[in-house]
């Protein structure tokens, strides 16, 4: 009995990728013929959705968390997060359709397992052209209290941010009429803007609030750093003297522009100088944006350019800040890695529907 359900199984997984094969086959010949036109995938099948919503909008963070950054939440009166929004936003970050020639996804540079980022240094757009930077973490977005999106801030919402990509010639190549055309085309789709607005119609601005909505949801505070500031665990030695030296060494503390307990500001200091004569960052002041550094020991490599290929080679560095005396380097290193909640990480709520 077992051995025949696997024999089905096996038979399903062949003739799936058999499928998928085709289809991207499909997809290049239309793209090296020259079609400028964007053609939906129509062969494209719908997401495997839960009968009943999980839970996107009510996820219960720990108090201190919560006393620490209610105030930071970049949040729009206009756009909370629901449970059918952040399902709907979800299919779409998942969805190979939103891309010219139907091959990247949101998901596609922002990987679930790699904390939402990518292990290359430069992502791959729909052409198979690198992206300008390296890409960022989606971990705790929401708390970012300016909302300012990128690496050098040049988006001034979420909202605004998620249809960038979707826009960008190398990432994913599209306008926002024909995405518009292309997502109503997709039988899957109605019943979701249903759910979430009320209505069937579809519009840039409700791909856009959906996106947004489901990119806030995912939010970590399962680490062992989580557990010990509730008393639930200890740290080992070299754990709390890194927490010493991340909260009180240097002039400027790590932990003045990486605030805990998200360890996130949105003011980024200047000068922050990675020499990097090919990008200056905000307003071209040698500035860039960090985000959250939870999880940042699970996923390499680091910086706005990706140049930094690990965690002991920036604190081996003499990047200003952060390089650190040898000393001090496993120590910060193994509080850093008490940062990493992999439950967030492999939640079903943030994974690819289309699997
Ligand atoms: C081809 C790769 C690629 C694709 C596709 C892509 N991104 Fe990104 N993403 C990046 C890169 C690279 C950056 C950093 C770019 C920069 O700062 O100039 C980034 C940055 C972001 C940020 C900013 C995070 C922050 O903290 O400031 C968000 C949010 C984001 N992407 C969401 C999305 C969404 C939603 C989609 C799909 C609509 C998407 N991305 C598609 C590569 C990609
Ligand atoms: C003056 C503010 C400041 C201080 C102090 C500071 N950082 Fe940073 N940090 C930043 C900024 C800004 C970035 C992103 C810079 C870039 O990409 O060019 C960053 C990047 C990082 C990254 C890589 C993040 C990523 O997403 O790739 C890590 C890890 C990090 N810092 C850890 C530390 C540690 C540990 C300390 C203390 C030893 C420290 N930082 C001190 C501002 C600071």
């Amino acid at each position: 009995m077992k051995q025949k359900q696997t024999g089905i199984f096996v038979c399903m997984v062949i003739a799936a990728s058999c499928f998928q094969y085709c289809a991207k086959n499909a997809d290049t010949v239309a793209v090296k013929t020259g079609t400028t036109q964007a053609t939906t995938n129509t062969a494209a099948t719908g997401p495997q959705l839960p009968a009943t919503v999980y839970n996107y909008a009510g996820i219960v963070v720990p108090a201190y968390i919560l006393a620490a950054l209610t105030a930071n939440d970049n949040t729009p009166s206009a756009n909370p997060v629901t449970n059918d929004g952040a399902t709907l936003g979800r299919v779409l970050f998942y969805d190979k359709n939103l891309s010219r020639n139907n091959t990247v996804s949101c998901g596609s540079c922002h990987k679930q397992d790699l904390s939402f980022s990518d292990s290359a240094v430069k992502s791959k757009g729909f052409l198979g052209g690198s992206t300008d930077r390296h890409s960022m973490r989606l971990l705790n977005v929401r708390y970012y209290k300016s909302g300012k999106m990128f690496w050098d801030e040049r988006a001034a919402t979420l909202e605004d941010q998620v249809l960038q990509p979707i826009q960008n010639t190398t990432e994913m190549g599209m306008t926002l009429p024909e995405l518009v055309t292309k997502i109503s085309a997709l039988n899957y789709y109605p019943v979701l803007f249903q759910k979430a607005f009320g209505s069937t119609e579809i519009s840039s601005d409700k791909i856009s609030r959906a996106l947004a909505q489901f990119v806030r949801s995912i939010v970590t505070y399962q680490s062992k750093y989580d557990l010990v500031k509730q008393g639930m665990a200890g740290f080992t030695a070299d754990e709390r003297d890194g927490e010493t030296l991340f909260l009180t060494a240097g002039n400027i503390t790590c932990a003045g522009c990486h605030t805990p307990p998200m360890f996130l500001t949105s003011s980024p200091t200047a000068p922050f100088a990675l020499n990097d004569p090919n990008d200056l960052g905000i307003n071209n002041q040698r500035r860039f944006k960090s985000g959250s550094l939870r999880n940042i020991a699970a996923v390499g490599p680091y910086f706005h350019n990706g140049s930094i290929s690990s965690l002991q080679n920036m604190l081996a560095s003499n990047i200003p800040q952060h390089g650190v005396a040898v000393r001090d380097q496993q120590k910060l290193l193994a509080f850093l890695n008490t940062l990493t909640d992999n439950t967030s990480i492999s939640d079903v709520k943030y994974s690819d529907p289309f699997r």
